[in-house]
């Protein structure tokens, strides 16, 4: 006997409408509204989609009550701690672990993409001194279009392919770019024997004479590109799904996702919880800022602290502490100021009624830039390097729905609240 579909009724207007659940592998059913409007003409509500699933995806999974995180089934805490940013890269966009010789042709792909074009780099002669680099990130992202547009077929695999492996070549390359601009040297080079990460630190900081990286910072690096590699349906992903819904060009699309990305809402948190720390000083004037978060009148909130999905311990915010740990004791800085600040803010609170009430821990963007200020980067560069990151997922994301042939261009309604009909009336009658 086949399965029976499941479905809930919703009554209307003296009407009443069935509507299909659809079964998720895990998680809650989810009620398939696609047809709702033209059922009953008329349209749901949901502002910031805090209820609304926006496509099917086979990437990753959050349970935010339960604190989990998997990419493509396997839990972040064992890809974390086993396995390299490239093999997790592999895992997103093919879905399966690699065999050691994939992983190579996988490397080789990526490695031979980490070029950049003599328009792009020209381009950081025209960005103001004081640029901010996710400024120049968006901009030289987006300028990529203009350089792979004419030959880009978005409904091509191998055209999609082809693009999966330069923005994951390139980004490093940018970023790298982006932060020599700002300390005004060159670009280190890439050296064969070092693997992704050890590569982006030599990149960003070798080309000097005896630079060796340091394989505790590549380590702790790694650690840090798998747990933000991806994170279903957030704002700069879903981002650029709804920008390549349009058939858009790849790059244009990504530029969107970086630009929701900067907001200190999303990524941009790494950079202002820094900024938090260097504004609240000292562990006795934490309990002046809490009380600034908690005044609905007061427009400061803890950055680093809740997520629109996650009402339990964000499993990466555990993992990135841990690291932190591990690159200050190696920097012989188990003192570390700004991390005891740190872990006494998320102590105190954790204990404090208004952030139990509402379900706010750490977030993934709590711990993170003092990793990234330990590594000897300036914190206006700690949101390049989430999406440095993420860029990842973003291209998996897009693959993903360009491969759909049911892909349809994404198209919210809205509540109307303006006027209501009424008649133009002559300038010089005004
Ligand atoms: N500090 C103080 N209060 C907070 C905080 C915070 N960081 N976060 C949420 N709250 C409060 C809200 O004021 C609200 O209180 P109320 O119910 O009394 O009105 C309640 O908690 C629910 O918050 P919402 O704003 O409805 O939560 P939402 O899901 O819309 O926002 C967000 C999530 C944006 C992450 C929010 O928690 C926040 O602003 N955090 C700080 C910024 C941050 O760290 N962002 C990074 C998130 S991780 C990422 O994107 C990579």
């Amino acid at each position: 006997m086949g399965k029976e579909n499941k479905t809930i009724g919703l009554l209307y207007n003296g009407g009443r409408v069935d509507l299909d659940l659809k079964e998720p592998s895990v998680g809650p059913d989810v009620v398939d509204l696609k047809n709702f409007s033209a059922q009953t003409g008329l349209y749901t509500f949901d502002p910031s989609y805090s209820s609304t699933a926006s496509c099917e995806s086979y990437i990753t999974y959050v349970d935010g009550t339960a604190g989990v995180l998997s990419y493509r089934g396997y839990p972040i805490e064992q890809l974390a701690q086993e396995s390299t940013y490239l093999e997790v890269s592999y895992l997103l966009y093919h879905g399966e672990l690699p065999t050691r010789d994939q992983l190579d042709v996988f490397r080789l792909k990526v490695k031979q993409n980490m070029l950049l074009e003599e328009s792009v780099i020209k381009l950081f002669d025209t960005f103001p001194e004081n640029a901010h680099p996710m400024s120049m990130l968006i901009t030289s992202v987006a300028s990529l279009s203009s350089i792979y547009h004419h030959d880009i077929n978005v409904r091509e695999p191998e055209d999609r392919e082809a693009f999966f492996f330069q923005v994951l070549g390139k980004v490093p390359i940018l970023a790298a770019t982006i932060l020599n601009h700002i300390n005004k040297k060159t670009v280190g080079s890439y050296d064969e024997k070092l693997n992704y990460s050890a590569n982006i630190l030599n990149l960003f900081f070798g080309g000097i004479p005896n630079f060796e990286v340091n394989p505790v910072f590549s380590k702790a690096l790694d650690v840090l590109l798998i747990l933000h590699a991806d994170h279903e349906q957030n704002c700069s992903t879903s981002s650029v799904r709804l920008a390549g819904s349009s058939g858009t060009n790849p790059y244009a699309a990504m530029a969107a996702g970086i630009a929701a990305l900067w907001g200190p809402l999303h990524g941009g948190a790494n950079e202002a919880v820094v900024r938090m720390f260097n504004e609240i000083k000292s562990k006795d004037r934490i309990s002046h800022f809490i009380e600034k978060a908690k005044d609905k009148n007061d427009p400061f909130r803890l950055m680093g602290f809740g997520h629109r999905v996650y009402k339990n311990y964000d499993p990466r915010a555990a993992f990135i502490r841990a690291t932190c740990h591990e690159v200050l004791d190696e920097l012989g800085q188990d003192n570390n100021p700004m991390l005891e600040l740190a872990l006494a803010l998320e102590e105190i609170a954790l204990h404090d009624q208004y952030f139990i009430d509402r379900n706010l821990y750490p977030n993934v963007d709590f711990y993170s830039g003092i990793i990234y200020q330990a590594l000897g980067l300036p914190k206006e560069m700690f949101t390049v390097m989430f999406a440095l990151a993420r860029v990842v997922g973003w291209a998996t994301h897009w693959c993903e729905m360009m491969a759909n042939p049911g892909l349809r261009i994404g198209r919210p309604r809205q509540l109307y609240l303006g006027p209501k009909k009424r008649n133009y009336i002559p300038l010089d009658q005004r």
